[in-house]
């Protein structure tokens, strides 16, 4: 794999990705398997959304997983399973021994009627079932969608219709630190307001008792023993789809964010290689859950591609005790550590003793995703954590780019606190002002686009292609839209600032405002209800959510309420969701049309209530004197 080792050879490398992009990518992909080898690098349409990458070309990216390195590395590692649980030993899964899980994992899917192009959603704990669902998926051509096993029957009950999936793969239940959490109740759940759903593979992981429904739901321990762990991989096109994930919007319902085959596995192996800068025999340790994004590229795909050995934490960093991190480093010798900003700052704000009892010598990277970095926590982990000698990698990116899209390269970028600095190649990232222009010089902030297509992109949602349109390329046209506002300094580098729309990032998940409020909505003691994020010490953002009941709710005892209105959202979205803060007001500020001034919300909700700007324009201006006095 291309690596980059000097400053001087990302500059060059970086300029020529710029100028020459065909034979900078063309490049790259050379060094992968392909059945059959591309007749153009790209196709890029930024209007019309449409975009092709390695056109024509031929591959299957499981067989660039694993089968490549059969020949070389069978018996190295290729998943090390740490359990939830300190007393359960830990997994090492070599590559011939992940090959086999992987395609009798495959068989039993066709063994249910799944063939190329259908939708399988995958809710599972992090056990290694889940590495091999998915490259199951990808043997055999079926899209995954994996649903984060946090998310609540009516959350996985959407993403299953969204994609009408076929196959559901989930597991009795799943341990997280002190808790069990019954994965198959939930599912039994969801499907009863599913109709695609033929079949629910159930993995026996914490061996609780299960409803299993005759016909539909099998045990995979028992169907799966008699078939082969042979599987020929199917062959795919570049563009075909590899899978669906879901994200949050500004509307209720989740985008099903597509990704296609040939230029994902393009960008997250150069990226992987690149950015942890990872040599053979390494350890390399990301803590994120396979649901989301960062698991998908760099648990699974980044490292598998390079024949890495990844680490699959199924647990939380405060079980049994907050050295749990540390522990797993000092006994695996973890080389890269990647994490987030959230889980530093729940860790930095225990005892150094935590950190301090254990050998951490090993880590020569450490990396941060999912939300800005605050300078306090990166000073911490640079301190603590890599004891001044590791660079610190602020990777910025997100669903939708598939990969890692601004970051430093270690030992080659000269690293800033809180900024992920400068673009990978091929990469080219723009800040434009309220004129839709690219503003040229430094120091700058604005709104942050990228400006040419990258392999990895996301192709379409799922299903709406015309709302990918409306998201991403029609607010500035000519441009993907990140919805992030950035800085960018003298040198060049970016800082990312946050959300420019209504997505809230807590504890490093992004949650649309919109979904949260439609929950809120339901209860029957609620008229209307506006929710925005507020600075939290250890998640980042925290949600306050202001609520207009309706008559019949006005003499409710309001704790009660409370309750009420968080266990409705837990129910439709998830525990992640709940609000911090909740304040019945009478009225929401709103504007002559109608739309609600979250502007003045967050205000108040921040307890800036210094500068409000003119509210003479609102409808109802009386309203924010009551709201600031009832301030939580
Ligand atoms: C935010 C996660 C600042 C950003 C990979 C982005 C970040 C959203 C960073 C995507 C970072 C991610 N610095 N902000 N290093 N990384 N973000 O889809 O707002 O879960 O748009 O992807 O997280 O979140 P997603």
């Amino acid at each position: 794999m291309v690596q980059i080792k000097s400053l001087e050879e990302y500059l060059k490398t970086y300029t020529r990705s710029v100028e020459q992009p065909e034979l900078f990518w063309s490049e790259i992909a050379e060094q992968f398997d392909w059945i059959q080898k591309w007749d153009k690098t790209f196709e890029s349409d930024m209007i019309k959304a449409e975009f092709k990458w390695f056109r024509n070309a031929k591959l299957n990216i499981t067989s660039n997983c694993i089968d490549r390195h059969l020949d070389n590395k069978s018996d190295q590692t290729a998943l090390l399973f740490v359990p939830n649980s300190p007393d359960e030993a830990a997994q090492k899964i070599t590559y011939k021994e992940l090959s086999l899980m992987v395609n009798r994992m495959a068989n039993t899917l066709k063994d249910l009627g799944v063939s190329k192009g259908d939708r399988v959603c995958i809710y599972l704990p992090m056990i290694p079932e889940l590495a091999a669902a998915v490259l199951a998926c990808a043997r055999i051509g079926a899209i995954h969608s994996v649903v984060f096993a946090g998310f609540s029957s009516t959350a996985v009950a959407a993403r299953i219709n969204d994609s009408s999936s076929k196959v559901m793969i989930t597991s009795d239940g799943g341990y997280r630190g002190n808790k069990t959490i019954d994965l198959k109740g939930i599912v039994n759940d969801a499907l009863k307001s599913c109709d695609s759903v033929e079949s629910v593979l159930t993995i026996k992981r914490t061996g609780q008792e299960t409803v299993m429904i005759e016909g539909r739901d099998y045990w995979y321990e028992d169907i799966s023993k008699n078939l082969s762990d042979e599987c020929e991989p199917e062959i795919m096109d570049a563009e075909d789809p590899l899978f669906i994930l879901y994200t949050s919007g500004s509307t209720g319902k989740p985008k099903g964010m597509l990704h296609s085959t040939g230029g994902y596995m393009v960008y997250t192996g150069f990226t992987f290689k690149n950015v942890f800068q990872y040599e053979s025999g390494d350890i390399y340790w990301c803590t994120a859950d396979i649901g989301w994004i960062t698991g998908h590229s760099y648990i699974l795909y980044g490292p598998l591609l390079n024949g890495a050995t990844t680490v699959m934490f199924e647990g939380v960093p405060s079980y049994p005790d907050f050295g749990r991190f540390w522990e797993i480093i000092e006994k695996y010798k973890v080389n890269q550590f990647y994490t987030a900003p959230t889980a530093i700052r729940s860790l930095a704000k225990e005892s150094l003793e935590w950190v301090e009892k254990y050998d951490l010598s090993s880590i020569k990277v450490l990396g941060s995703v999912g939300e800005p970095i605050n300078e306090e926590a990166w000073h911490w982990y640079d301190e603590h954590i890599g004891k001044r000698n590791c660079p610190i990698v602020d990777t910025w990116w997100q669903t939708e780019t598939g990969g890692i899209m601004i970051s430093p390269i270690p030992h080659v970028t000269p690293t800033k606190p809180t900024y992920a600095t400068l673009p990978l190649p091929g990469i080219q990232p723009v800040l434009l002002d309220e004129q839709h222009k690219e503003i040229t010089v430094n120091p700058a902030q604005g709104s942050l686009c990228i400006k040419h297509a990258w392999p990895s992109m996301a192709r379409t949602i799922w299903g709406d292609h015309q709302r990918y349109i409306d998201t991403y390329f029609s607010a500035y046209k000519g441009y993907y839209f990140t919805g992030d506002g950035a800085l960018r300094d003298d040198a060049g580098y970016y800082r990312i600032t946050g959300r420019m729309d209504d997505v809230i990032i807590v504890s490093g998940h992004n949650l649309g405002t919109a979904p949260i409020e439609d929950a809120i909505n339901e209860h029957p003691a609620v008229a209307e209800s506006a929710i925005i994020g507020f600075p939290h010490d250890i998640k980042g953002n925290a949600l306050y959510g202001f609520v207009i009941l309706k008559e019949s709710g006005t003499d409710r005892n309001q704790d009660e309420l409370r309750i009420e209105i968080n266990k409705m959202i837990s129910d439709h979205i998830g525990p992640i969701a709940k609000l911090d803060k909740i304040q019945f007001v009478s009225g929401l500020p709103k504007t002559r049309s109608g739309k609600i001034m979250r502007r003045i919300l967050r205000k108040i909700g921040e307890g800036d209530l210094s500068n409000f700007g003119d509210i003479s324009t609102l409808l109802n201006p009386e309203i924010v004197e009551e709201i600031i006095e009832g301030r939580l």
